[in-house]
């Protein structure tokens, strides 16, 4: 089959290289930036993604998969077009599926033969029936047109295994024209196959991240009422770990959740939910608390410095979590912001988030090559991300190297024992 796929971000890219890889088809990915098309072309990867880099080029080698810029000689031909563009939020929290309609559009007026729309962007419910009717309506051929669900599951750090190991692929279909299509595209893949209506499918995907997300808000909710009542939210989730029907991932408290998908993803359900006279009171209150958290420890640091004035924060760690240069709705953006506010001069450190940094700070804040120069002469300092270097810091250098050895680290990246051992000031999340 000639599939084509519509996107080379996260999902489209790592899409488009693990059924490359898998072989079986031909693949062409298709961008309107020109500039990554010249950079798959050569073999590298314009996103920062574990084992990417060597897939892409060992696919290129293979050469069943093309890359362009071309959209019409991508889907005059293609038998399948996955569509993996993305679907921000708008200022209402609902989902902007204006880059959706204009990939919908570009089929509709390229298809010269019969062929399977597949939607993989996360999608609010009823969407892939719209796009549907939306192609149909605007189809300059007479062929026939189809549009099918298949939510993506990947986590970015990890998207190359989640793709390969993925737990199930989700296949939301009318009928079993498209079911037999699908089923032939993954026809290389062993995962379990889940097979449903279009609708269903679509939910499914949003179930699965906001119910994720409203298990990490109840778990910081829970470590504040551990600080408060004296109890430790490590050993609270190793205890909860045990129970099969609780599981032992997504136990993890901290400064709060961020990234592409989970804040847009529980705001747009809760807003599709609210926009058919239904409050999803559980999914509202994640979204809450997670706003609260993500300012938890900076609002703590106020409470303990008499002004930010002019004084030098440093922050360790910028991207909203480890092995990703994505800074999307990390919780670091939102406690830069807050400090910048307030007149903070902040030195900010992280392996592989500084270009992003740049691209939302410009010079508004120092960008230090290592932790040291981050933390050195500097007040204060905000732990963001877990990344293993800063775990793997020596601690006695926060005492050595601070003007003031004061620490809010919002990922317990170290024991509360070590860090009074070293005569470090320490805050942290759920533990006392
Ligand atoms: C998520 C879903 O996991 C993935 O299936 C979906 O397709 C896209 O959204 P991703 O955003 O890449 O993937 O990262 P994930 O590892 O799920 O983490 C999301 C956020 O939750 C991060 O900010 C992370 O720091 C936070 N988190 C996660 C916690 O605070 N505690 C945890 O225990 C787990």
């Amino acid at each position: 089959m000639k599939i084509a796929i519509a996107g080379t971000g996260y999902v489209g890219l790592v899409t488009g290289v693990c059924l490359a890889d898998k072989g079986g088809h031909n693949i062409i990915c298709v961008d309107v930036n020109e500039e990554k098309i010249n950079m798959l072309k050569s073999g590298k990867s314009p996103i920062y993604e574990k084992d990417l880099d060597e897939l892409i080029l060992k696919t290129n080698r293979q050469g069943n998969i093309e890359y362009t810029s071309n959209y019409e000689c991508a889907y005059s031909d293609a038998d399948v077009v996955f569509i993996a563009v993305g679907t921000p939020e708008r200022s209402d929290g609902s989902a902007n599926l204006d880059y959706i309609k204009g990939v919908a559009k570009q089929i509709a007026v390229s298809a010269e033969k019969d062929i399977l729309v597949i939607v993989k962007s996360t999608v609010p419910i009823g969407t892939n029936e719209y796009i549907e009717n939306y192609i149909k309506s605007q189809l300059k051929n007479n062929i026939k047109v189809e549009v099918a669900s298949n939510p993506e599951f990947l986590a970015q750090g990890t998207a190359v295994r989640d793709t390969f190991e993925a737990s199930r692929i989700v296949i939301g279909v009318e009928s079993k024209w498209a079911e037999n299509i699908m089923l032939d595209i993954y026809k290389n893949f062993e995962n379990p196959k889940v097979i449903t209506n279009r609708n269903s499918a679509e939910m499914i995907k949003y179930a699965c991240n906001d119910f994720l997300a409203l298990k990490v808000s109840y778990m910081n909710d829970i470590a504040n009422l551990c600080e408060i009542v004296g109890a430790n939210i490590e050993d609270v989730a190793e205890g909860m770990s045990y129970d099969d029907r609780i599981g032992k991932n997504f136990l993890k408290a901290g400064i709060g959740y961020g990234g592409s998908c989970f804040p847009k993803d529980t705001k747009a359900l809760h807003w599709l939910s609210n926009s058919n006279g239904y409050e999803l009171k559980t999914i509202k209150a994640a979204i809450e608390v997670n706003e609260i958290q993500k300012l938890k420890l900076v609002k703590k640091s106020a409470q303990i410095v008499d002004s930010f004035d002019g004084i030098k924060v440093s922050i360790l760690g910028l991207t909203y979590k480890p092995d990703t240069d994505d800074l999307r709705e990390a919780p670091s953006i939102v406690n830069i912001k807050y400090l910048l506010e307030r007149n903070a001069k902040i030195h900010v450190f992280d392996p592989v988030g500084m270009e992003n940094a740049k691209k939302i700070f410009g010079d508004q804040i120092y960008y230090e090559d290592s932790i040291e120069s981050a933390i050195d002469d500097s007040e204060m300092c905000f732990i963001m991300t877990e990344w293993e270097q800063i775990k793997e810091f020596d601690i006695n250098k926060y005492k050595k190297l601070m003007k003031k050895p004061l620490v809010f680290d919002g990922r317990n990246c170290y024991k509360i024992e070590d860090m009074k051992k070293v005569g470090v000031e320490y805050y942290s999340i759920g533990r006392v």
